[in-house]
């Protein structure tokens, strides 16, 4: 193989802030650790486990909802964004994690939800109890139904989890005309959930909304969090008139036409919100001794949008918007050279037109974990769940691939979000009893969608404890597969080719060599089913910092490794060659 000078991406410099390469761990407090032993995962839980990160070598976490909730959709959907469900801990255990973690150099990135509060929420019951046009009504959007009386629901708008995205709030009034018939004082008014019911949408055209809000991140700002990962971040604002749509947008944003053609994602209005917000998040930012911006007190601001093309995408984050925003073009990639290399090239290319990183993400709480979707055959669309009478996912193959999958995106600059267990290389539960199941796209859909519980199963700490070692009792809010126990953390720690010391090395490979700020070139004269590229960074000095090549091999045969040392395989070597499904650092001389 010969070099390329086709630079893919330019290298960043040496001390740029914190965020911009960090490595970003997401907790889901439900099924990390559970310290009361109630068989939910809390705080304190989290807390007591917070060590585990800072071995595998991550730079923040983001943790999922923990606020008030009654939990139809598993805490994202708020009815108290200043407190700690007692499920999870108290406002004292949030303190104490945010302080442990900074104590530990780990920053913190909270989940905010501003799409939509719980029907719970004091603002919402309150708009139930009033009239139609109030001002309680006016922080949600309650519309007339359509129809003489109101019956049918405002627009033809279908929630994400299934069925029409609006909920009746009050049948149609009557009152006595006098000579004995009836006369309609008002029509049937219903309000809208993109979600599930009890999510209501919030109306942010609405002042008092915005306000809120910016009261919120002020709330979590001054107890010292690092960052939101804002939720649904396309999805706040609304097209004027609530035009009727026909396609239904599905979980992990796919839609069968482009989003911001869509009348209730991607609206060119949700910018400005954001720009507001930077300007909250500024006001939070340190001086350094001599007067100048301490980078590593940005707080900052990462969006969830669904959003397609990746230009969509950068305008989230322009530089006086978010700082980050997911990039699901990688995730979504089939297992085919051609194209993960063009989810890479479209993934940078795309946010190096506004100047921000790029983020990379394989797992999460919402999509089937990469370790099992990359065990299905590649030309089948990756379904929401995988139950037990679906096709089963090829453990094996699914592992070794998930294993080079992340080995190449470890490699790229920007920054990496991963997903609690991947480090251990968990599957998903693919064989979960119906009647466990919680995911409201479960229930809505009558089990046409299995949802996300698969991939939400309590954490393995330890083989041989009550619940792999999650909690002491042995209770867990969704049961965990048999192989879990094999995959725990104590049966992996230390142990030569495991995925969490792979995890490990990837992560301490990546920093010490900068591969996170690098800059990125395709390897030339590839073959068409390798994926190549080699990063160098800058030293501090100006000077050019080491030269590193990633390849991922998708052919059929093993193939030969550059010339180097070898840093880090995800698989072993057949024959010093690298095997089909294995991806290899190398230092190049
Ligand atoms: C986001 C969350 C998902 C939640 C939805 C509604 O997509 O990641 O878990 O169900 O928003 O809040």
């Amino acid at each position: 193989m010969t070099e390329s000078p086709a630079q893919l991406h330019p290298p960043g410099p040496p001390d740029a802030p914190w965020w911009r390469d960090a490595v970003i761990y997401q907790v889901y407090p439900r099924s990390w650790a559970d310290a009361d032993g109630d068989g939910v995962g809390d705080l304190p839980g989290v807390t007591a486990h917070l060590e585990h990160l800072v071995d595998l070598g991550v730079d923040a976490l983001w943790l999922s909802p923990f606020y008030r909730s009654p939990m139809v959709d598993a805490g994202y959907d708020v009815t108290d964004h200043r407190d700690v469900d007692p499920l999870f801990g108290t406002i004292d255990d949030a303190d104490a994690l945010i302080a442990r973690a900074h104590d530990l150099h780990l920053k913190v990135v909270v989940d905010l939800v501003p799409n939509h509060t719980s029907r719970e929420h004091p603002w919402f019951r309150a708009a139930l109890e009033a009239r139609p046009g109030s001002p309680e009504r006016a922080r949600y959007l309650f519309r007339d139904g359509r129809g003489p009386f109101g019956a049918q629901p405002p627009n033809n708008w279908r929630s994400v989890f299934w069925g029409p995205a609006w909920t009746k709030a009050r049948s149609a009034v009557f009152d006595d005309d006098g000579n004995g018939a009836t006369r309609l004082l008002h029509k049937a008014q219903w309000y809208l959930d993109l979600f599930d019911s009890g999510q209501p949408d919030l109306d942010w055209t609405n002042p008092e909304v915005r306000a809120e809000f910016d009261a919120i991140l002020r709330f979590w700002l001054d107890r010292g969090v690092d960052g939101f990962r804002v939720d649904v971040a396309h999805g706040l604002v609304k097209r004027e008139g609530l035009p009727d749509w026909d396609d239904r947008t599905r979980m992990a944003g796919v839609s069968d036409r482009p989003t911001r053609e869509s009348p209730m994602w991607d609206q060119d209005g949700v910018h400005e919100i954001y720009r507001g917000w930077r300007a909250t998040l500024e006001e939070y930012g340190r001086a350094r001794p001599d007067g100048t911006p301490d980078p590593d007190s940005e707080r900052i601001l990462v969006a969830e949008a669904w959003v397609e093309p990746i230009e969509r995408v950068a305008l989230y984050v322009r530089p006086d918007e978010m700082h980050q925003a997911f990039n699901f073009h990688y995730l979504n990639a089939p297992w085919r050279a051609p194209d993960l290399k063009a989810a890479v090239g479209e993934s940078l290319r795309g946010n190096d037109l506004v100047g921000a990183p790029t983020t990379w993400v394989l797992s999460n709480h919402d999509v089937v974990r990469h370790a099992s979707r990359l065990g299905l055959p590649v030309d089948v669309p990756c379904p929401s769940g995988i139950g037990a009478d679906d096709p089963q996912p090829d453990a094996e193959l699914g592992l070794r691939r998930a294993r080079a999958a992340t080995t190449l995106m470890l490699a790229l600059p920007g920054s990496a979000y991963l997903y609690q267990g991947e480090e251990l290389g968990l599957p998903d539960h693919t064989a979960l009893p119906d009647d466990v199941r919680q995911d409201p796209a479960f229930h809505r859909s009558g089990g046409r969608e299995l949802g996300r519980d698969g991939c939400r199963i309590p954490m393995p700490w330890k083989g041989e404890a009550p619940a792999a070692g999650f909690n002491t009792t042995g209770e867990t809010w969704l049961p965990q597969p048999a192989c879990y126990a094999e995959l725990a953390v104590d049966r992996q720690r230390g142990v030569e080719g495991s995925t969490l010391e792979l995890y490990r090395t990837l992560l301490r490979v990546r920093r010490d060599r900068g591969l996170g700020r690098a800059g990125v070139a395709e390897v030339a004269d590839t073959p068409p089913d390798v994926v190549a590229y080699d990063l160098q960074g800058i030293e501090g000095g100006g000077g050019e910092g080491p030269r590193t090549r990633v390849v991922l091999n998708l052919g059929e045969d093993p193939i030969r490794l550059p010339e180097g040392e070898l840093l880090v395989t995800s698989g072993p070597l057949d024959a010093g060659r690298l095997p089909v499904d294995t991806a290899a650092w190398v230092a190049l001389p």
